[in-house]
C-alpha cells in the first residue's frame, strides 16, 4: 500500500498556486496507486511549534532518561516524523516567501529532522558526521514564486534558497528522488505567468507516471 504525505505550506487556502498543484499531482497519483493512504499537514492551518532549548535538551538526551517535560517537548516532532517515516512519496506544495521557505515548512523541518531519529551522528565520520536514516522516498516538490529566474543560470539564481534548500537537506528526510516543478512570475499576473502555471499543469501527469513507475536514483 503506497503513503502519500501531502504537505501545503501556503498561508493562503484560496488562490494559491503552490496548494492547486499539489492537490493536483495527489489526484493524479490516487489514479495510478489505487487504495493509496493519504496523509495530510496542512502547515498553515495547524502550524508547527518553534524548535525550544527544552526540545533540543530532550532531543539529545537518550530515549530511556527523558522526563515527562522532554516526551511533552517533542511529542509534535515525534507525530511528524512517525507520518514521514510511513511515507513513500512526499508531495510538498509551498511558497517562496522571502526567497525561502515560509516560516511554517522551515519549523516543520526544524521539527522532523532529529537526532537518532531521521539522522545519526559520528564523528568517526570525519568531516561529514551526519548520516540519514530513512530512504527511499520520493519528493515532489511544487513551487509557486511571485518573480522569476530562480533556476541555475537564470537571473536571480543566487537569491533562490527554496528548492536548493530542501534538495540539501532531503537525505535527511529519506528522499532518494527529488522532483521539482514551480509556478514563476505571479506578481506580474502577464502573459508569462500564463505560461509557466501551464507548463507547470501540463508536467504534472508526467512526474505522477514517474512517481508510479518506481524507485529512482536522482532526477
Ligand atoms: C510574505 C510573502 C513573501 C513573499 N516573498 C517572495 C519572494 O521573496 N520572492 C518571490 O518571488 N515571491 C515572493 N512572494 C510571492 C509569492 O511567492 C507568490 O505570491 C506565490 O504565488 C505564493 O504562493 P501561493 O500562490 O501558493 O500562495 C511572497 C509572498 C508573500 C505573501
Amino acid at each position: 500500500m503506497t503513503v502519500i504525505l501531502h504537505i501545503d505550506a501556503s498561508a493562503r487556502t484560496t488562490r494559491s498556486l503552490s496548494r492547486d498543484l499539489s492537490t493536483s499531482l495527489v489526484a493524479l497519483l490516487r489514479e495510478r496507486f489505487s487504495g493509496a493512504v493519504i496523509l495530510r499537514r496542512d502547515l498553515a492551518s495547524d502550524p508547527p511549534p518553534f524548535v525550544t532549548e527544552t526540545w533540543i535538551k530532550a532531543a539529545f538526551t537518550k530515549t530511556e532518561a527523558r522526563t515527562t517535560a522532554d516526551r511533552a517537548a517533542l511529542a509534535w516532532s515525534d507525530a511528524a516524523i512517525a507520518e514521514l517515516e510511513r511515507a513513500d512519496i512526499i508531495v510538498l506544495g509551498t511558497p517562496m516567501y522571502n526567497y525561502g521557505l515560509p516560516a511554517a515548512l522551515k519549523a516543520w523541518v526544524d521539527q522532523v529532522v532529529r537526532v537518532d531519529r531521521t539522522f545519526s551522528f559520528d564523528l568517526a565520520r570525519g568531516d561529514w558526521p551526519l548520516a540519514p536514516i530513512l530512504g527511499g522516498k520520493a519528493l515532489a516538490l511544487l513551487t509557486a514564486s511571485g518573480e522569476f529566474g530562480f533556476a541555475p543560470g537564470s537571473i536571480r539564481e543566487t537569491w533562490n534558497h527554496l528548492d536548493t534548500h530542501l534538495r540539501a537537506l532531503s537525505s535527511y528526510l529519506g528522499v532518494a528522488q527529488f522532483h521539482h516543478i514551480g509556478i514563476e512570475y505571479q506578481e506580474f499576473g502577464d502573459a508569462r505567468h500564463a505560461r509557466s502555471v501551464a507548463e507547470a499543469k501540463a508536467a504534472l501527469p508526467e512526474l505522477a507516471d514517474r512517481l508510479a513507475s518506481g524507485p529512482e536514483t536522482s532526477s
